[in-house]
């Protein structure tokens, strides 16, 4: 028996484990925290301000807790980790990158997304594998396909989004020699209008190509939500033989990556 389910129970059920889920109080780690605690999962969801974990938290009652702290902090990593271990973490938290072109940008603005994301990436992985979590549990961080794509209106963006993936696929290895028997995913998901964070990249790229954002959005087919995304992680937390990778997720699903 695997650390997600007992005997008989139904694959995507998650009933009395633990998840984290940083970003969690709105876009897709709002989507990612009420998929899981719909799969029975207790949920800690974290973000720096309060109000959006507490809406979610009315939402969801007491499958929830909130922690307000900031995801890119090593100690806010190892604090948590130990306080609720959990069977499934998702790396989710993320800076908004400035949009704008290269020459606009300053180093502090380029390398925005290498001291928030790419430093959750590093302190929680290593803090999984170090502790370790235990045989069973999945840890899946949030890349983009701007990792493999590249973003030219966002700076560090695309180059710190292909070394979370980088990142995730070494803590794959180090888990496989140690025996470790936890999984390491990354999920490259497409630009999307529908939330903050994508809102503002569409609106640059539309303005780039001289479109409205409706336009814009339409030429690039069904918009993934929060929803999708939410599904979609908690099908990599529950598989039962899922393995360790990257996959592209769009509104169509999950596609791994070679
Ligand atoms: N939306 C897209 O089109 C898209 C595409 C590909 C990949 N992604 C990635 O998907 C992830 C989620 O993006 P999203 O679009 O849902 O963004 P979003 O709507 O802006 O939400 C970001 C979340 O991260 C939290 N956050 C930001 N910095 C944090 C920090 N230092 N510590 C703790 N929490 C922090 C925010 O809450 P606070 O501000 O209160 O901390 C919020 O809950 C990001 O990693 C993003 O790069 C997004």
């Amino acid at each position: 028996m695997n650390a997600t389910t007992g005997p008989g129970a139904a694959a995507d059920d998650l009933t009395g484990t633990t998840a984290i889920v940083t970003g969690a109080s709105r876009g897709f780690g709002r989507g990612v925290a009420a998929a899981l605690a719909a799969a029975g999962a207790h949920v800690v969801g974290v973000a720096r301000t309060g109000a959006g974990l507490d809406e979610l938290r009315d939402e969801l009652g007491d499958t929830f807790t909130a922690v307000t702290a900031d995801a890119g902090d090593p100690a806010t990593a190892s604090r948590l980790i130990d306080e609720y271990p959990p069977r499934t973490l998702v790396l989710c938290a993320g800076a908004p990158p400035r949009m704008s072109p290269l020459s606009d940008q300053t180093w502090e603005s380029f390398s925005q997304n290498w001291n928030v994301d790419v430093a959750q990436a590093f302190h929680w992985i290593r803090q999984a594998l170090r502790r370790p979590l235990a045989a069973g549990s999945s840890v899946i961080a949030f890349s983009s396909g701007a990792a493999v794509n590249g973003s030219p209106l966002s700076g560090g963006y695309a180059g710190a989004k292909a070394t979370i993936r980088f990142i995730t696929s070494y803590a794959a290895i180090e888990s496989q020699r140690a025996g470790l028997g936890i999984t390491f995913i990354s999920v490259l998901p497409q630009l999307t209008p529908a939330t903050d964070l994508g809102a503002k990249a569409v609106a640059a790229y539309a303005e780039r190509e001289g479109l409205d954002v409706d336009a814009f959005v339409k030429q690039r087919g069904p918009v993934l939500t929060p929803d999708h995304v939410g599904k979609a992680v908690l099908e990599l937390a529950t598989a039962e033989h899922r393995g360790h990778g990257a996959y592209l997720l769009s509104s169509a699903g999950l596609s791994p990556l070679a």
